[in-house]
């Protein structure tokens, strides 16, 4: 029996950070000898932030280097670049037409940018609430089900924030099913098991936006520094310390062997080690862990022809799917192919 496909986009937004590892890309992997894994570089989903053209170029190799650094085998799995299968844009404008505007209305991003603009205008009763915001953002979640519906994917990996966003899809191609016949797989929302979000150097949630991350191809000497500066709790060097909420050793936790885990959780509950300690056995364990890695990353980025010719073939591989595909969604709503 062939394998049921999985399919996950990775928005090319900034640097990959550690968590990002451990919350997206190791559970994604983890997936590829079960299913027929497709992963691609959305970089167009990233043109509704990004304006630098350079920036783009810079972080759609980073993230693609990132992803073939922490064990994407492009020989298992497909990878590719989004904007190289041009089905997805045609696919895109087909199911704006059967996407109800209301929904849209009610996506979480768009809200949130309709929010923002309403506190940036205080008190001012006549703000433009979608001032600054394109219709890029708007209509995000259709290209979205565009990338998923044009596989056929039968699950979707995502982290919470992006459930919504599979939801949306499933409604849209029920839609188009609805109006038109049996044409797209529904599919199914398969969560990230992430626990908790991995706490970064400031004592908030690790994320980009706070600048409070660990680069996963940090050198050693910077590496070092960041872990050093961690925050911790102000408990004395023998007091019982909280292990669970600290972001040191749920990166420990995740790298270690459950055994050398169990021990630093045991040593900081009781007193016995005191964060400076604990701070050197993350560094330890995080440099040594990412040593490989870093020096494949920085193969990969020393010739991003290597990159180039990965992401090709792994559109050459996907496209006659997608034209499969959107040759039985053209003959759905009457576009017949002409002849001469
Ligand atoms: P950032 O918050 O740095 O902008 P993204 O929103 O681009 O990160 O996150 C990409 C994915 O990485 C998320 O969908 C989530 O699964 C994972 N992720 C991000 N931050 C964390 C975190 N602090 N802990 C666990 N997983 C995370
Ligand atoms: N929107 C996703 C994010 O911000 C990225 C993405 C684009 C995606 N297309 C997708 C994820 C299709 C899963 C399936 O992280």
């Amino acid at each position: 029996m062939s394998k049921k496909r999985a399919l996950t986009g990775i928005k090319p937004t900034g640097a990959p950070h550690i968590a990002n590892y451990i919350g997206a890309i190791r559970p994604a992997l983890a997936l590829t000898e079960e299913y027929d894994s497709f992963y691609f570089i959305a970089d167009y989903h990233a043109l509704t932030t990004i304006r630098d053209a350079r920036e783009l170029t810079d972080l759609t190799y980073q993230v693609a280097a990132a992803w073939l650094a922490m064990g994407l085998d492009p020989g298992k799995s497909t990878l590719y670049r989004q904007s190289d299968l041009p089905e997805t844009f045609e696919l895109t404008w087909i199911l704006n037409c059967v996407t109800p505007k209301g929904m849209m209305n009610r996506a979480h991003a768009y809200k949130a940018a309709v929010d923002a603009a309403r506190e940036a205008a205080g008190p001012d009763g006549n703000a433009d609430l979608d001032a600054g915001i394109n219709m890029g953002v708007y209509s995000y979640p259709v290209l979205m089900a565009a990338d998923i519906l044009l596989f056929s994917s039968h699950v979707v990996p995502v982290g919470r924030d992006q459930s919504q966003h599979v939801e949306y899809a499933r409604d849209i191609a029920q839609r188009f099913n609805h109006v038109y016949g049996d044409t797209l797989r529904v599919p199914e929302l398969l969560l990230s098991p992430t626990a908790a979000n991995i706490v970064g150097s400031d004592g908030r949630k690790m994320s980009k936006s706070y600048g409070n991350q660990i680069p996963l191809f940090a050198e050693s000497g910077p590496l070092k520094k960041i872990i050093r500066r961690y925050k911790t709790d102000s408990s004395g060097a023998n007091d019982p310390k909280d292990a669970e909420g600290s972001g040191l050793f749920q990166i420990y936790r995740e790298i270690a062997s459950p055994e050398d885990a169990a021990a630093m959780k045991k040593a900081l509950e009781t007193g016995e080690m005191t964060w400076g300690a604990c701070k050197d056995l993350v560094f330890e364990a995080l440099d040594a862990f990412l040593e490989e890695p870093r020096q494949r990353y920085r193969e990969l980025m020393a010739d991003v022809r290597q990159i180039d010719r990965i992401l090709i073939a792994g559109a050459e591989r996907a496209r006659p799917e997608a034209r499969e595909l959107l040759a039985r969604t053209r003959q759905a709503i009457g576009r017949v192919e002409l002849r001469a």
